[in-house]
């Protein structure tokens, strides 16, 4: 069979016959990568679909069905939709393999048949895991199989309404002459998927990888394929996971699912709210209390910081649990509205917990840390932080005021400072200090 040279973007898929350093397409450098394929086969022919108007198209309510992990079902929007594919992403060792051998578990109880590709580990490893987490069901199907071409015959033969895929990146189609994980083998076996599971109903599960950027590895056009795209995140030395969607095209990617890993797997975590709070309420200086609306919840957030000069070296600004440039932008503002020599210190923060934190909310509670550890100065006992930290140094009005101010309100802390955004919800035994710029909060640290 002929065999042609091709060099595919591994951002964009963009394909070209030469090596480029630059995407033309995506505009990214260093992401062309080559592929050997064999020539396509002739195209058998189609039957053309009727086209119908938008009003004749039948509204079926969409059925779903639960996976038996209610934080899964949370993200998914209700369970999962039959015929679906759900790429499930994040870093090696997080638990993807635990957590979908215990939606195996729960679905096979109910009587449904689930079939487990591992193209990565043998049979031996997974019945290992299995008897950690108690997982016994016949209805597991185990094929330690690499090769796509066989799906359809394990299919027929099992009739599974569920299979898992562990991991997209170790299975292969024979037809693509290139290694597995590679993008042309991507492509093409997530195309198979899809197409099986449109026409059978049945749902697939994908295991992906991620790159040390954390995004799944492989071309953008995998997460365009699949219908809903997951990312399970969390530090390893850390038992608290989170599940985040970041595509669905059955419901919404707001909810987050909250999970934690203990000797026999993954369980749901129950109150979430105050998980990620140390036990004693720290007296010393560079701690400080914020809130974070993850999904529809809000959750207690400790934030420590360490400021500390940095000597001849160039100035450090290390995060965990929030990303390094917003970090560094909190200290620049800090350093120019409130006069700090930053630019001399090193400045450390950390996310009590092992949570990666998106929510511009907790830029405030970052800033009060920092403050509090450059001036050695402890924070008052029960006081929360709230609020966007502007370039200028003003605080900024945030989402779901009310929500978040209710949860303080039931963890027993007393004060909370919040930004100026209308009129603050009615709450006794709370006091809320309003302010508008930074500077703001020097009084209420040294006042004690
Ligand atoms: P695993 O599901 O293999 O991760 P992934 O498929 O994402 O690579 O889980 C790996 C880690 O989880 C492993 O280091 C041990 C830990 N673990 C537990 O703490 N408790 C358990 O019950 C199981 C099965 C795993
Ligand atoms: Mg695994």
């Amino acid at each position: 069979m002929k065999v042609s040279n091709l060099y595919i973007c591994s951002n964009c898929a963009y394909e070209n016959s030469k090596w480029l350093g630059k995407c033309p397409s995506c505009g990214m450098w260093n992401t062309m990568q080559e592929e050997i394929r064999a020539a396509q086969p002739t195209q058998t022919a189609r039957r053309r679909v009727e086209a119908v108007s938008l009003q004749d198209i039948p509204l079926n309510e969409v059925r779903r069905t639960g996976s038996g992990i209610g934080e899964l079902d949370r993200v998914l929007g209700g369970g999962t939709v039959p015929g679906s594919v759900i790429l499930l992403g994040g870093n090696p060792g997080i638990g993807k393999s635990t957590l979908l051998l215990q939606v195996a578990q729960s679905i096979a109880r109910q009587g449904e048949p689930v079939l487990y590709l591992c193209g990565e580990e043998s049979l031996q490893q997974i019945r290992l895991r299995a008897i950690r987490l108690g997982v016994d069901s016949p209805g597991i199907f185990l094929a330690a199989e690499q090769n796509l071409e066989f799906l359809a015959e394990y299919i027929e033969k099992i009739k599974p309404t569920n299979v898992i895929i562990d991991s997209i990146q170790a299975v292969y189609c024979s037809e693509v002459s290139s290694i597995p994980g590679s993008v042309a083998q991507l492509r093409e076996c997530t195309a198979r998927i899809t197409e099986i599971a449109k026409s059978s109903g049945i749902t697939f599960f994908l295991i992906g990888h991620v790159t040390k950027e954390g995004v799944i590895a492989g071309p953008k056009v995998l997460e365009h394929m699949v219908d809903v795209v997951l990312s399970f995140e969390g530090e390893k030395s850390f038992s608290f996971r989170m599940l985040r969607g970041a595509k669905n095209r059955f419901g919404s990617t707001d909810e987050v699912g909250l999970l934690e890993m203990g000797p026999v797997g993954l369980s749901e975590v129950l109150d979430p709210a105050s998980i990620f709070l140390s036990a004693e309420t720290a007296l010393t200086s560079g701690t400080a209390i914020t809130t974070s609306v993850e999904g529809s919840r809000p959750l207690l957030i400790e934030v420590q910081a360490l400021v500390s000069a940095s000597g001849p070296n160039y100035p450090k600004r290390m995060a965990a649990g929030i990303d390094q440039n917003r970090l560094a932008l909190i200290a620049a503002v800090l350093e120019k509205r409130l006069g700090f020599h930053l630019s001399a210190c090193d400045v450390f923060l950390k996310i009590a917990g092992g949570v990666f934190l998106r929510d511009p909310s907790v830029d405030f509670g970052i800033a009060a840390a920092i403050i509090s550890s450059h001036l050695d100065e402890v924070i008052p006992a029960g006081t929360v932080f709230i609020g966007e930290l502007g370039l200028s140094g003003q605080i900024r009005p945030v989402t779901c005021l009310e929500l978040r101010l209710k949860e303080i309100a039931k963890m027993g802390y007393s004060r909370v400072v919040v930004p100026k955004q209308g009129r603050l919800p009615a709450m006794a035994d709370l006091n809320c200090i309003e302010v508008q710029t930074i500077d703001e909060i020097l009084e209420l640290i040294r006042e004690g």
